[in-house]
Order: C-alpha cells, then structure tokens, then sequence
C-alpha cells in the first residue's frame, strides 16, 4: 500500500489542499472524494453517524478511524476511545487533530476489549470480501465486553446494476454484487487496487447469525444504506 489516502489527508491537515482524492470501482466510474469531508464536523455527518456517535457509550473503539472525526466527537464528549487505522499518515492526521489515543493497526492485530465498536463510511469495506466476514465478525464479538455493542453501516448496492428499463444485469454466477474492485488516486499516482465490500443488511444479519451475533436494523439512510447494531447473543 501506497498510502496516498493518508498522504491526501496529511495534505489537506497541513494546508497543502490543492486536489481531491480519484475513486473508481469495477462496476462505476471515476468520482471525486473531496477531501474536506474526511474531516467533517457533526453537523456535516449523515445522520446514520449521527445516530452511531449518539448510541456510543463506554469505552470506544473507532475502526478505521481515517481522520478521526468521529472519534474527535466521541472525545470531546468526554468518552474514552481508541482510534486504529492502517494509514500511517491518517493516524499522524488524527493524532495531530487532538485524538489522544490513535494507533496504526489492523482491526485483526487489536486484542483490547470495548464497549462499543464502530466501524463508519460503509464499515463493512474492510471486509474486502463475504468469505472473510465471519472472520472479521467473530474477532469483532471477541473484543466486545459484556453487553457491549458494534455499530456498523453499509448500503445494499444492488440499484447500482439496475439499467434504464429498470431491470438488473447481475451476474448470478460471479461473486456476491457487493464486492468490488476499488481504486484510488491521488494527484497522478495510483494506489495499489484494494477490494471492498457492500453488504445489504439482510446479507449481513445472516452472517451475525452464524458467528453468535444478532443484528438489529437501527435505522435506514435516504439511499438503501443502513445503521446495525449487533450484540452478542
Ligand atoms: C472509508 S475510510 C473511513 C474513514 C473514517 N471512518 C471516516 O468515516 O471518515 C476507511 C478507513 O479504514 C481503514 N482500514 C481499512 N482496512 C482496515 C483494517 N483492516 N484495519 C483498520 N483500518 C482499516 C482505511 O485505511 C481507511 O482509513
């Protein structure tokens, strides 16, 4: 990994904001992730986040805390969170922001335990693919402390295979439709291709069946994207 997501915020934090970041997916075309909403404030957040950050109590772990927006929110609320995230210069950015406790590490490397587990902008990504889900899921529920919570939001993005007569091109025989192919670049340098995961939530509810977790649908987005809720059964 390049990391030019953290390079691209590591700009931005240092007033060196000249460009957007460049998203594509195997499935859509190229889109700009303007770089100012890395570091949205509460009021800026969709409200699924909101909700997440308004649910959130205890001690909190904030997975790939990117900026660390949210955890800075959580924070200044006087909640104690840990914010991990595999970009060096997105843990630099969140640290120089005022995080107190931000640390470049992969969800699977943590072993602490936590009231509350957030993953947020689609927190299902880091997935990268269905078959890895129960494992993420099931290392997930490990670092929960009794009645604990893991608060997570994706999109079921099956309209995005929908074509002008409203029917819909899905290849029934290739892998689940919200897996993808994603790339990323930032000022003519490319990243190296990531995968990245969508999850309708009836998709995901199965998957918290089979790993002892159960999934409430907390609330729905204005665009087939949802907050859950899973709890250790
Ligand atoms: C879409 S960004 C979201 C950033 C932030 N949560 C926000 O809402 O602004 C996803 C983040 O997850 C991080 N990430 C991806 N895989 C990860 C993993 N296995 N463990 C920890 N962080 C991961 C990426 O580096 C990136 O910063």
């Amino acid at each position: 990994m390049k990391d030019l997501f953290g390079k691209a915020l590591l700009d931005y934090q240092n007033g060196n904001y000249t460009e957007d970041l460049i998203t594509s997916t195997s499935i859509s075309d190229e889109d700009e992730l303007p770089l100012p909403y890395l570091f949205r404030d509460f009021k800026d957040m969709p409200v699924l986040e909101q909700k997440a950050l308004k649910l959130a109590n205890g001690s909190v772990l904030d997975v790939g805390s990117g900026a660390g927006s949210h955890s800075l929110y959580l924070q200044k609320k006087g909640i104690k969170v840990k914010a991990i995230d595999i970009s060096k210069g997105a843990i630099n950015v969140a640290k120089q922001r005022g995080v107190i406790h931000a640390v470049e590490m992969n969800v699977l490397d943590e072993s602490e335990s936590f009231n509350t587990i957030l993953l947020l902008m689609n927190g299902t990504g880091i997935f990268q693919e269905l078959s890895q889900v129960s494992k993420y899921l099931t290392h997930l529920k490990n670092l929960l402390k009794s009645g604990g919570q893991i608060l997570i939001d994706s999109s079921d993005i099956k309209y995005m295979y929908e074509d002008e007569d409203g029917g819909f091109w899905i290849d029934t025989n290739a892998n689940y439709y919200g897996e993808l192919d994603y790339f990323l670049s930032y000022k003519g340098e490319k990243e190296v291709p990531m995968k990245w995961l969508y999850l309708d939530f009836n998709t995901l509810k199965l998957a918290c069946e089979t790993v002892g977790l159960k999934c409430e649908l907390v609330l729905e987005g204005e665009h087939f994207d949802y907050l859950a809720r899973l709890i250790s059964v």
